[in-house]
């Protein structure tokens, strides 16, 4: 599904406003309704844009032809959120062939050729998983944790690059995963692959899920079971969206890293940029902090998100 602005609205008389296709990944998560939002948000005819929004509903194959057809209406930009990371060169070659330029957001496209994208703004996904890791370490190491992993979409930069992350912060600690399976960054199939874990193993002390969603499926699965989340079976998420700090601030949760979903006023400045011939950097970090539950109760009141 495709909407537009109705366009044509200037900001000042004589100003053009700038097209930009924007394919989402999803609606899958807390994180990435935050997401769509900031870029919605700022993306307006009010900042200077026309904006064509089309959700991908996680599948490659339909973000592949909602590019191509960014790339046949001829926008002057064409941005996305790569569902998962290999796969895209035939496309991208598509749209610089077109003239178009690519700005990617939030996940980063496996490709050598980097001449396919002007810029990639998003947060360090392997820093990410190594600062839930290193704090798993300073709390459990020496306790002989068994741990399982709740991992995101298969494929995607943030499942591939968080699990690394995590696994060098804890080599040389005991803390063992004991498995390790994809949950697709939603609640439900979080859910349903913590209750799996819960029938298999007869000590689970510790869950490392990928995203807010997966963990607070996890929750769900372990109150289920008739064990106390939090305590019985610790957790460790990434996102920090408002539910997963609710449950960070009631201590169903134990820490969650931050990562920072709202991307559209980035986008923009960079949008701007490229059609203006202006030089851009190639590669944009997002800034993301961490949280334990004092810090969860601290920031909760004030979070956008
Ligand atoms: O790419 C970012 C990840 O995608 C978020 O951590 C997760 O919640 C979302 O679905």
């Amino acid at each position: 599904e495709t909407t537009s602005d109705d366009g044509g609205e200037t900001e000042e008389a004589g100003d053009e406003l700038i097209s930009i296709g924007f394919s989402q990944v999803g609606a899958e998560s807390g994180w990435r309704a935050a997401n769509t939002k900031s870029i919605q948000d700022t993306l307006t005819a009010d900042n200077g844009f026309d904006l064509s929004f089309s959700d991908a509903q996680q599948k490659q194959e339909n973000q592949i032809q909602a590019i191509r057809s960014y790339i046949a209406q001829g926008v002057d930009v064409i941005s996305f959120s790569p569902v998962v990371e290999t796969g895209w060169g035939p496309v991208l070659e598509e749209a610089k062939a077109a003239d178009i330029p690519v700005i990617l957001t939030d996940r980063a496209v496996d490709t050598e050729d980097d001449t396919l994208y002007e810029s990639f703004i998003g947060s360090d996904f392997v820093l990410e998983g190594e600062m839930a890791g290193e704090w798993a370490v300073e709390q459990y190491d020496g306790e002989g944790y068994q741990m399982v992993e709740l991992q995101g979409t298969t494929g995607s930069a943030p499942a591939i690059d968080r699990k690394e992350g995590f696994a060098d912060a804890i080599a040389g600690s005991d803390i063992e995963v004991i498995d390790s399976q994809t949950g697709n960054f939603t609640r439900t199939e979080g859910k349903q692959v913590m209750e799996g874990f819960l029938q298999k193993y007869d000590e689970i002390d510790l869950v490392f899920a990928h995203n807010d969603d997966m963990g607070l499926g996890a929750i769900e699965a372990i109150e289920a079971a008739g064990m106390t989340p939090g305590e019985d079976i610790k957790i460790i998420t990434i996102d920090a969206v408002k539910d997963g700090m609710q449950a960070l601030a009631d201590g169903k949760i134990n820490y969650i890293v931050e990562c920072n979903p709202l991307l559209g006023p980035d986008l923009a400045e960079v949008a701007q940029k490229v059609v203006a011939g202006e030089e851009v950097e190639k590669r944009i970090v997002v800034e993301d902090k961490t949280f334990d539950q004092e810090a969860a109760v601290e920031a909760l009141p004030s979070r956008e998100y």
